[in-house]
């Protein structure tokens, strides 16, 4: 059997992304190789958000071509953003690579590879699925499962963030049936899966092609909308839906997130279901990228940083305890001092308890190019570090303030300490300690417990396990004792290279 590897580079779209590629290659008959390096096929899966990233693509293939001079038969091939954005012209830039293909021609991997296989020239393959979109469906293998997994809800974005390469890079909006969504979370349940996190990059911009989910009811109305004027009502998504229509069909489910949602589409039916749905972690990772409503009008973001307050209010009165997280872009040209102290004070007045920080890196092919890039590097580094001051500051705050208090927590496995691992909803990390923690019989991955906060550290918690709240589906615990058992015999595949390049503070 030929063998792979699948290398990931950049953000939760991409890890999605590579699990596809792996299990179309499965289907087609390949396995996953012992040992990365020795595999016969390698797929870098890129990321092109910024330039860095790029970077790192290039030399990766670099060190491979040498893997390669020894190897004339690997083949290389490279997946994912830089793939879209690049096409024929990265195979004149990298002649080792012998294939190229983009993020919605996944099911083309294996007849790309057999026509390599006879001899064929170097495939390129990067044409969008736009007349007639697909989303592969994910098989959750009880082998393979873990306690959480990430459901696609939508590709593409049809926002024009001036610095942005997603829109060249993933294409336009095109969004998957509800029908399907379901029926995928309801298979992740049935292998073991308590919680699920719906992938999109404008998520809340979700509508049903299929037109299943039922119109907003009487009293459901929006003192928000994402379009003003006559076009509002018709324009208004279908997001909150889905999430009703999820809570619906699969109660079972134990916790149910999304990312990132757009702030513009953060309405007033979505903090309703928020209200509504206890599935709902009371956690949300909302980009909103500066304070300065004259930088957030350069970046064409179509909301000022007094709307994007007044909602994430709303969303905390709401719903007591959420928390929210955020991306924030320093240096983005014309930012000012001025303009970067709105944002620490907008930081501060939203209260982020973390925060995914990036100094701005000029894309091709973005409206943005046209402003120059006239923050230096330094003064980037010194406002990004003041941001992650911060924010690290308004963490430990939030952190210690749980100290004391009791938590449920969603059992993910063990650190590499040898403690029990898991999340609150807040997504804060939890080791667990004490005596029902460190039995040999203690609540495996899956496992819903309570627990009592004893110490609150920079980028976790540790507390006390009191109480087994649900127990872990037994689907879940037989397939990770099968996997466990297979890796002390020495049988486990190493599923591919670390995953490389996640950015921004911890
Ligand atoms: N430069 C720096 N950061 C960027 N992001 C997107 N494009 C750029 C860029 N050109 C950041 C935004 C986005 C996150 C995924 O990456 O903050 O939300
Ligand atoms: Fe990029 Fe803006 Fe779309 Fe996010 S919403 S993917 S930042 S264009």
């Amino acid at each position: 059997m030929p063998s792979y590897c699948v290398v990931t580079f950049g953000c939760q779209m991409n890890m999605h992304d590579s699990s596809r590629m792996e299990e179309v290659l499965e289907r087609a008959g390949y396995e996953a190789s012992v040992d990365a390096e020795q595999a016969d096929v390698i797929v870098l899966n890129t990321c092109s958000i910024r330039e860095k990233a790029e970077h790192k693509l290039r030399s990766e293939v670099g060190r491979l071509g040498l893997l390669k001079q020894r190897r004339p038969e690997l083949v290389i091939g490279v997946a994912g953003c830089v793939a879209q954005q690049e096409g024929e012209r990265l195979l004149k830039a990298l002649p080792q690579i012998d294939l190229i293909i983009g993020p919605d021609n996944i099911p083309e991997l294996p007849r790309l590879l057999s026509e390599l296989d006879r001899g064929g020239l170097p495939q390129v393959r990067t044409v969008f699925d736009v007349d007639e979109p697909s989303f592969l469906a994910a098989t959750p293998t009880p082998g393979r499962s873990s306690a959480t997994a990430f459901v696609t809800v939508m590709k593409g974005c049809n926002e024009r963030c001036s610095y942005c390469i997603v829109p060249t890079t993933r294409g336009p909006e095109r969004y998957r049936s509800s029908r399907e969504i379901i029926d995928e979370i309801a298979r992740f349940v049935d292998a073991g899966v308590r919680e699920i996190t719906l992938l999109g990059q404008t998520v809340n911009s979700y509508r049903d092609p299929s037109g299943a989910l039922p119109p907003p009811g009487p009293g459901d109305e929006n003192r928000w909308r994402h379009t003003r004027g006559a076009l509002a009502q018709e324009d208004e998504t279908e997001f909150p839906a889905l999430l009703l229509a999820i809570a619906h069909e699969v109660p079972e489910l134990l916790r149910l997130r999304y990312t990132s949602p757009h702030p513009r589409h953060l309405t007033s039916s979505l903090i309703r279901a928020h209200q509504q749905l206890p599935v709902l972690c009371r956690h949300v990772h909302m980009p909103v990228q500066s304070g300065s409503d004259a930088q957030l009008k350069r970046m064409i973001r179509r909301y000022s940083s007094a709307e994007y307050v007044e909602r994430t209010d709303a969303l905390k009165e709401a719903v007591p305890g959420l928390t929210l997280s955020s991306d924030v872009i320093v240096g983005f040209p014309g930012e000012s001092d001025a303009d970067f102290e709105a944002t620490l004070a907008l930081v501060e007045r939203v209260g982020f308890v973390s925060i995914f920080g990036f100094t701005y890196s000029q894309r091709p092919f973005t409206p943005a190019l046209k402003l120059g890039d006239d923050v230096s590097h330094e003064e980037k580094s010194r406002r990004l570090a003041r941001l992650f001051a911060l924010v690290d500051a308004q963490k430990e705050k939030h952190l210690a303030s749980l100290v004391g208090g009791e938590e449920l927590v969603l059992i993910e496995g063990h650190s590499r300490h040898g403690n029990l691992t898991g999340r609150t909803e807040r997504n804060e990390i939890v080791h667990l300690l004490g005596e029902a923690a460190e039995r040999a019989d203690a609540p495996g991955a899956g496992a819903l417990v309570r627990a009592r906060v004893g110490e609150a550290f920079k980028n976790s918690l540790s507390a006390e396990l009191t109480a087994l709240v649900a127990p872990a589906p037994r689907v879940l615990t037989e397939a990770l004792r099968r996997s466990s058992e297979l890796a002390q015999a020495g049988a486990t595949p190493r599923r591919g290279l670390p995953m490389i390049g996640a950015t921004g503070s911890p």
